[in-house]
């Protein structure tokens, strides 16, 4: 079932059951709740707009596994749904997750032993609306954080049936939760995963979702016009215009997340059980570019630059995106408010990025090289790219500088999984191309010349 047929639906896990929960307001200071009124069914109830119950969309995920071990910490009270569709699609890319992953039932029991807390989590299709309907019903979420959709970009290009799998399930899963939270819980906060590559590389400043525009002789907001690369960042695109317009005509309140690129095994709240670590792929379709490369480090293959490896492009690490989705739970936007964060920690081009990955593994001894490959893409190799992004940092997010500090963490992680690395290196080098071709990309000899790439 590799592009995710239909399925029912089940109930996996129960919070608690019985025990008493004390929940209320947040403390401002660590963002835990404190005070306030179990519901009776040992589930907990928010007071005041103190912000407690979060459903996490795909919570079987990379960012969702993680988010909801950083959010219960946090003395939230965290529920999630999935249907493996990433465990099907990583499996028909030829390859799995580098980190070994659990079934659900013991990553579920690996939570409770670790935090003592119990997530909620329903197994189902996020496109089938009763589905998204129950689970509303039953958990009256506060705040949906919407990750449940396929995220990547080669999958999309690979043929009619995966472009059009990926745009409607993106789109579906997106339509069913907007309707969800109108019909259900108006007042609920969506937050939703977009990403920075739905604006593409325009020759202009990026601004967080929105500009001021005067055209010929009259002036007004617009949405910053979107050049997404490939059908997947398109159906970001559509997904972000439909929650815009929803908020627009039912006064929701949503908070649409262009996120750049995420690298990172683990944030603290994991702890030292290996069940609690996130996945972390290093195939085309699901291998983004440091987490890539931090496989490739670990054993010794090449690390994969495409063209000219200049593109240019935002990232953070795993705890930055957990610390900013934090802060868009924890400041909700107001009813009938569409607002847009523009999500990373800074702009690096790839080949700078290598270069750190490549520094961070010689200090664990590893001895790694970068090397240019022909580019399966159509995108600019070599581009000017400026996005703004203040508005997470006026509410407070404090970026990790030393992201060398953070690829070493996770090489050392990798390092204990060489094996399954090394078990799947063929799937390290592309085969999907933008133009519909299925073949192997070839290794640029000689390499590019850097003179003839523009300082920027
Ligand atoms: N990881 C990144 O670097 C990054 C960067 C920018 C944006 N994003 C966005 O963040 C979101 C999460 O990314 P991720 O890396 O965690 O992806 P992921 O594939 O690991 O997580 C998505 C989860 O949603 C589930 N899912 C998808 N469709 C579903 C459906 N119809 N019903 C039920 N479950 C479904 C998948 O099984 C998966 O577990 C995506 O929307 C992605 O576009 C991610």
């Amino acid at each position: 079932m590799p592009l995710g047929g239909r399925r029912d639906f089940v109930l996996v896990g129960m919070i608690v059951g019985g025990t008493q929960l004390h929940v209320g307001r947040l403390d401002p200071g660590n963002g835990r709740a404190q005070g306030g009124l179990s519901d009776g069914h040992g589930r907990i109830a928010a007071l005041d707009g103190g912000l407690v119950r979060i459903f996490i969309a795909g919570v079987d995920g990379y960012l969702g596994w993680a988010l909801a071990q950083h959010l219960i910490a946090r003395g939230h009270d965290v529920a999630g749904a999935d249907t493996f569709f990433r465990r099907q699609w990583v499996e028909e890319m030829g390859s799995w997750s580098a980190t070994p992953i659990g079934s659900m039932k013991e990553r579920l029991q690996a939570l409770k032993k670790h935090c003592g807390k119990e997530l909620l989590f329903w197994e189902g299709d996020l496109r089938n609306y009763g589905f998204v309907e129950k689970i509303f019903r039953d958990f009256q979420p506060d705040a949906i954080v919407h990750f449940g959709e396929c995220p990547s970009a080669p999958y999309s290009m690979i043929d009619v049936d995966h472009a059009v799998f990926v745009q409607t399930n993106n789109i579906t899963t997106t339509f069913n939760l907007l309707f969800a939270v109108r019909d259900i819980r108006p007042d609920a906060h969506l937050v939703k995963l977009g990403t920075m590559g739905e604006y593409g590389t325009p020759n202009l400043e990026i601004p967080e979702g929105f500009f001021e525009i005067e055209y010929r002789g009259r002036k007004d907001r617009l949405p910053f016009p979107r050049q997404a690369g490939s059908w997947y960042h398109w159906s970001k695109v559509h997904g972000s215009n439909n929650i815009m317009f929803a908020s627009k005509i039912w006064n929701l309140r949503a908070t649409d997340i262009m996120q750049g690129v995420v690298f990172g095994t683990r944030i603290d709240d994991m702890g030292n059980d290996a069940l609690l670590l996130t996945r972390l792929d290093f195939d085309q379709a699901f291998g983004t570019a440091v987490n890539r490369f931090c496989c490739q480090a670990v054993i010794g293959h090449p690390l994969t630059l495409f063209g000219k490896g200049y593109q240019r492009r935002g990232f953070l690490p795993l705890r930055d995106s957990m610390q900013c989705l934090t802060l868009s739970l924890e400041n909700p936007p107001e009813s009938g408010e569409y607002r847009v964060f523009n999500q990373f920690e800074e702009v690096y081009n790839v080949t700078e990025l290598a270069s750190k990955v490549a520094n961070a593994a010689a200090a664990l001894g590893l001895d790694v090289e970068a090397r240019n490959l022909e580019n399966p893409r159509k995108e600019l190799e070599d581009h000017y790219y400026q996005p703004e992004h203040k508005h997470l940092l006026r509410l407070g997010y404090q970026p990790t500088h030393d992201v060398e500090a953070e690829m070493r963490i996770m090489i050392e992680d990798l390092m204990g999984y060489r094996d399954r690395i090394e078990a799947k290196k063929a799937v390290l080098i592309p085969d999907v191309w933008w133009d519909g071709r299925r073949e192997k990309i070839k290794f640029l000899e000689p390499a590019p010349d850097p003179d003839g790439v523009e300082a920027r």
